[in-house]
C-alpha cells in the first residue's frame, strides 16, 4: 500500500520510520517532509505544503494512496479529513468536528464540564473588563488560554497580577492572536506533575499508549521560555497501572463515548495533557494528533505494526487489536538551533549522525534538509535523538552518548531529560 504522510517535523520522521518497517507498505510520500524522510527507505518527499489540500487530494488520487496520515493539528482543525473523506479517500485523523477538542479550548472545556470529565474549572470571556474584574478577584493567579490555535503561544501562566492583566489585554484588546484569542479561558491553576497520555481511537474503542512526559522549558531544571518540547521519555514511572486505568475510565473512554453521542466520533490519536493533582488526574488540554517529541520516544517502543493499527482505527475495528509495547524505556533528547525558540540561524552543516547511530541511537530529523550526502539545519528543533534501555537511566545515558557525537554550529540541548 502507498501512504501519504502530512508534516515535516521529528514526529513525522518517527511515524515514517515506523511505517517503513511495515510489510504492508510499498511507498510513503511525505508532504513536505525533511532531511530524515528524504533519505529513509521506501520514502520520498513531495513539495506540497499541508495547507494545499486540493493539490494533496489530487496527489492521493493519482498515486494510489491507500491511507493518508496527518501529523500536525492545523490541517485537521481546518477539515483535512472531511475534505479527503468527501472524495472517498481513507485518512487517519479526526474530522473537523472531532478536532475541535484541540482547535477550540472553549469547545473542549465546555465539553468536559458537560460530561463530568475531570478538568480544571474555567470561565470564558470575550470582554477585557469582564475578564479582568473576574480574574482580579480570584485568590490565586489563574491560567489564561486563547480559544483557538496559537502555535503553542496561546497559554499564559502569569507570575503576577500585572502579567495577568497584560495577557488578557494582549488577547482581548490588542488581538495578538486574531480570532484565536477573541474568546479566552480564565482557568484554575493546578499543581503537580504532568503526563502526556496518547491513545489510538476508532470512534468507539481506545487503546492507550504508555504514558510519556515531555520537557517544555528550554533550559535544565525547567527554566527559561516554553518551547515545542526539548525532550521526552516513556513510560513515565508515575503512571502506575491503577492510574492508567483511572485515566482510561474517567477521561479517555468517556471522551470517546461523548464525542460519538454528540455526532462527532473521534478517530485518530487523542492526546490528553494530564495533571496529577491531589484530587486525582485532571485534563489540562486535548490535542488531536501525536505529540512532538513524545512520538519519537513512543513509536520505538511499539512492537505492533503501526499501519495495521491505523487502518483498524480508520475502519472502526480497533477492538480487534491489542498493540504490544516493548518492556523497555525510551528517552528522546532534542537538539535545537542556538536562539530557539526565538530567532536562530539555518543552513549549518550537521556532523556525527552516523556516529550517534553507531551508538545504537535513533536519530529523528525535525528541522533539517538533505543536500547531496550532507544534512543542514533548517529549523528551531533540528534533531531528536532517541535511545531505548532497560531503565530510564540506561536509556538516557545512551541517548546522551549519541547527542555527544553530533555537532552543528550553535547546537543546544538540555542535559537533564528523564533525569529529574
Ligand atoms: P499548551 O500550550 O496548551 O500545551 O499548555 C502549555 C502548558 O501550560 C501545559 O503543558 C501545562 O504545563 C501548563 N498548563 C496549562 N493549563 C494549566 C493549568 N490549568 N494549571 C497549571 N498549568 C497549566
Ligand atoms: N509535546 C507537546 C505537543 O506535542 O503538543
Amino acid at each position: 500500500m502507498n501512504l501519504l504522510l502530512i508534516g515535516s517535523g521529528g514526529r513525522e520522521h518517527a511515524m515514517a520510520w515506523k511505517l517503513s518497517h511495515s510489510e504492508l507498505v510499498d511507498r510513503i510520500y511525505v508532504a513536505p517532509g525533511n532531511g530524515g524522510t528524504a533519505s529513509l527507505a521506501k520514502c520520498e518527499n513531495i513539495h506540497i505544503d499541508p495547507e494545499e489540500m486540493a493539490a494533496l487530494r489530487h496527489f492521493a488520487q493519482t498515486h494510489e494512496i491507500g491511507l493518508t496520515i496527518v501529523g500536525p493539528e492545523a490541517p485537521l482543525v481546518t477539515g483535512f479529513v472531511d475534505f479527503f473523506n468527501a472524495a472517498g479517500l481513507r485518512v487517519f485523523g479526526p474530522t473537523q468536528a472531532a478536532a475541535q477538542l484541540e482547535g477550540s479550548k472553549v469547545f473542549s472545556k465546555t465539553f468536559m464540564l458537560r460530561h463530568q470529565i475531570p478538568t480544571a474549572w474555567a470561565k470564558i470571556f470575550t470582554d477585557f473588563n469582564d475578564a479582568w474584574s473576574y480574574a482580579d478577584d480570584l485568590d490565586h493567579l489563574p491560567v489564561i488560554k486563547a480559544d483557538g490555535l496559537a502555535a503553542g503561544k496561546g497559554v499564559v501562566l502569569p507570575q503576577s497580577r500585572m502579567e495577568l492583566q497584560d495577557a488578557l489585554r494582549e488577547m482581548l484588546v490588542a488581538h495578538r492572536f486574531g480570532e484565536s484569542g477573541a474568546r479566552v479561558l480564565v482557568e484554575e491553576r493546578l499543581h503537580g506533575p504532568e503526563l502526556s497520555v496518547l491513545a489510538f481511537c476508532d470512534g468507539k474503542t481506545v487503546r492507550v499508549m504508555p504514558a510519556a512526559q515531555d520537557h517544555k522549558r528550554l533550559l535544565d531544571g525547567d527554566h527559561g521560555p516554553n518551547t515545542g518540547g526539548m525532550g521526552a521519555f516513556a513510560p513515565s514511572p508515575l503512571a502506575t497501572p491503577a492510574l492508567m486505568d483511572e485515566i482510561e475510565r474517567k477521561i479517555l473512554q468517556p471522551t470517546l463515548n461523548a464525542m460519538a453521542a454528540e455526532g462527532a466520533p473521534y478517530v485518530g490519536v487523542l492526546y490528553a495533557g494530564i495533571l496529577l493533582t491531589e484530587d486525582g488526574p485532571k485534563t489540562l488540554e486535548f490535542n488531536c494528533r501525536f505529540g512532538d517529541p513524545e512520538t519519537q520516544a513512543l513509536l520505538p517502543l511499539l512492537d505492533t505494526d503501526l499501519l495495521t493499527i491505523m487502518l483498524a482505527c480508520a475502519e472502526g475495528r480497533l477492538h480487534e487489536i491489542n498493540p504490544s509495547w516493548k518492556d523497555q524505556s525510551a528517552v528522546t533528547v532534542v537538539m535545537a538551533s542556538g536562539g530557539y525558540p526565538d530567532r536562530y540561524a539555518k543552513g549549518k552543516p550537521i556532523d556525527g549522525i552516523a556516529a550517534a547511530q553507531d551508538q545504537g541511537c535513533l536519530v529523528f530529523h525535525a528541522g533539517t534538509v538533505q543536500a547531496g550526502n550532507a544534512y543542514y539545519t533548517n529549523g528551531g528543533r533540528v534533531l531528536a535523538v532517541t535511545a531505548l534501555g532497560d531503565s530510564l537511566a540506561a536509556a538516557a545515558a545512551k541517548a546522551y552518548c549519541g547527542v555527544d557525537k553530533i555537532h552543528f554550529e550553535g547546537a543546544i540541548h538540555r542535559r537533564d531529560i528523564a533525569r529529574q
